[in-house]
């Protein structure tokens, strides 16, 4: 079969697939989402880019309920990369005001709800109010012991890493840490993620299949679904459909079973 013939079947089949009950074999502990199509979503509605992420952050809310109400323990949203600072100053203002927009909006329902927030990634380089905002909802939800909600803002793994490695190779020089010392837990206790399980399920919408700098090191052995779907049409439906393909996965992380 050509290449796009067997996209447009596998995207039907996708489509096609009845609707789960909600009851899963297995749940992951923790998800992260690269939500994708924003722009490609905004010029098929004729719309401005803007528009597009606008209409990307109204699902989220949904997907946000959905996994709180699953009882899946983390989930890691890509909101904006350390990349992204180089779209147009219209687009990345858009995005900021977004931000600002969501915390508004959702902050008390969040709350409310015992979900505790975390950003992933430097807050050092955004503006004052973001940065502000950010800070907040973090410390105000730092009690919470429900859904943990990180959300990637100014985020790139490799930046994580080397902060990570920065902070450990202080510890060494300080002569809290030997070289021999430092083992795999040493450095997930440096990430942004620390003290988080490892991703399970990784899902990108929009039919591209990369990681693009978002957790390598904690998705070593997650398992992956990509969606054909565009970010702002990602439905409950479509997540379960994705969370569905992962309870049917083998893992075996690197080991053999059979
Ligand atoms: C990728 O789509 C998406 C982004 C760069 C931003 C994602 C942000 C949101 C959905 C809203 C902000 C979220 C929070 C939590 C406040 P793209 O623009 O790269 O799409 P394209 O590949 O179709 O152009």
């Amino acid at each position: 079969m050509k290449l796009k013939a067997w996209k447009t079947a596998m995207s039907l089949a996708w489509k096609k697939t009845p609707r789960t009950t909600g009851e899963f074999d297995t749940l992951p502990e923790h998800v992260a989402i690269i939500m994708d199509g924003n722009g490609r979503w905004a010029k098929k509605h004729k719309m401005s880019v803007s528009k597009g992420h606008r209409q990307g952050t109204e699902n989220l809310r949904e997907i946000i309920r959905h996994t709180d109400d699953l009882g899946i323990g983390v989930l890691s949203l890509y909101a904006f990369s350390t990349e992204n600072w180089n779209r147009s100053e219209e687009e990345v203002s858009a995005l900021m005001q977004l931000i600002l927009d969501f915390f508004a909006s959702e902050i008390d329902e969040l709350d409310e709800k015992n979900v505790r927030i975390l950003i992933l990634g430097d807050k050092g380089r955004l503006p004052e109010k973001q940065r502000e905002t950010l800070i907040e909802a973090e410390d105000r939800t730092a009690g919470n012991t429900g859904l943990r909600l990180n959300i990637a803002v100014n985020y790139g793994s490799r930046a994580e890493l080397v902060k990570a490695t920065r902070e450990i190779a202080v510890r060494v020089r300080n002569g809290d840490l030997k070289p021999e010392e430092i083992d795999e837990k040493t450095i997930s206790d440096h990430l942004y993620t620390a003290g988080q399980p490892d991703v399970d399920l990784l899902i990108r919408t929009s039919g591209e299949q990369r990681l693009s700098n978002f957790l390598l090191y904690q998705n070593a052995y997650a398992e992956f679904v990509f969606p054909e779907t565009l970010w702002p049409d990602f439905s409950v439906h479509e997540y379960d459909l994705a969370l569905d393909a992962y309870g049917h996965r083998e893992r075996r992380f690197g080991g053999r079973t059979r």
